[in-house]
């Protein structure tokens, strides 16, 4: 199912607990992408991590992440990660879907072409990211009727779930 902007869903968020982080305050409910996970291969980040869906973040908080932290390049977002240590519990709410995804910024991405590579000749079957195995079908398609995965940013081709060099 295709999430649309103005409607509600059931998604998993993480309660934030007694410190603030990254323009979150304590206690803050913070949506969640995909599964735990750490990225040790070509990525080379070794902490355990989750992933935000800045599709259900308060405008506030979103506003703190694109324009005060990272005001030049559009989509650096993306890359702000949750750690298991600074969270009290994960549960599910209904939340509203605020807005889309921005474009990831791949282009500033050291590791991103070796990523590329590694699933040059992979398909993302039903949808599900084969690199960490993100359900992409709640993402519209593009233009060129692709998806592009908000975790790591492997484009695929939305029909045969190929790779989009
Ligand atoms: S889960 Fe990493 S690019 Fe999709």
């Amino acid at each position: 199912m295709i999430y649309e902007v103005g409607k509600f869903y059931n998604v998993p968020v993480a309660i934030l607990g007694e410190t603030y982080y990254r323009g979150f305050y304590p206690n803050s409910v913070i949506p969640l992408m995909g599964e735990q996970h750490n990225d040790i291969e070509i990525i080379n980040v070794t902490s355990e991590h989750y992933h935000i869906d800045w599709r259900f973040v308060r405008n506030r908080n979103f506003a703190i992440a694109t324009d005060t932290d990272y005001s030049e390049v559009i989509g650096l977002e993306h890359g702000i990660i949750i750690m298991p240590e600074h969270i009290l519990r994960i549960e599910t709410r209904r939340m509203k879907c605020k807005r889309d995804f921005r474009d990831y910024p791949s282009q500033i991405a050291p590791w991103f072409t070796k990523l590329q590579e590694k699933y040059a000749h992979t398909t993302a079957k039903n949808g599900r990211c084969p690199h960490k195995g993100f359900d992409m079908t709640t993402i519209k398609p593009d233009a060129e009727g692709c998806i592009t995965c908000p975790l790591h940013g492997l484009k695929w081709n939305a029909t045969a779930w190929k790779l989009q060099q």
